[in-house]
């Protein structure tokens, strides 16, 4: 009977902490992704997953955004950034999307039960990648590929 009790006492619990994040479990490590704008003057960043969109970032020269969240109970968690290298006149003058995080950044970042920082640097070469600290940079995309 108290293992009857226990068990949808869990349930309610599993339930109850899903339904807060529209079906995902978010319990697991967290994370820190930083975009770090390093010579672009004129940058647009869009960064979104499946469930949470983090809108257009303008940005300019030393410019700098994060964000925070947990991965999801499947690790699943994916959010994808598409990046706009505009001109002075707001033109698109290049596009990249890729994937600023996923399992395989987790990987690289860390998966500290306190706090992993992931970081991406942005400059007319590319897209360069560090953990922990904005140190160690190593080139990952670059704009035109
Ligand atoms: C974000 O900026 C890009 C590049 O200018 C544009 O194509 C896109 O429509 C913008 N999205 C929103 C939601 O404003």
């Amino acid at each position: 009977m108290k293992q009857f009790f226990l068990i949808v006492l869990m349930l309610c619990v599993i339930s109850f902490v899903s339904s807060s994040n529209s079906g995902e479990i978010n319990i697991l490590e967290p994370y820190t992704v930083h975009i770090i704008d390093w010579e672009i003057a004129n940058l647009i960043v869009h960064v979104q997953s499946k469930d949470n969109d983090l809108g257009n970032h303008t940005m300019t020269i030393h410019d700098a955004f994060h964000w925070k969240f947990r991965r999801n109970f499947g690790e699943t968690t994916e959010f994808i950034g598409n990046f706009y290298w505009m001109t002075l006149d707001n033109q698109v003058y290049q596009e990249v999307d890729f994937q600023v995080f996923n399992n395989d950044i987790a990987d690289e970042c860390g998966n500290k039960l306190s706090e992993n920082h992931c970081y991406w640097f942005v400059t007319t070469v590319g897209f360069y990648f560090a953990k922990g600290s904005p140190s160690g940079w190593v080139l990952k995309y670059t704009w035109g590929n």
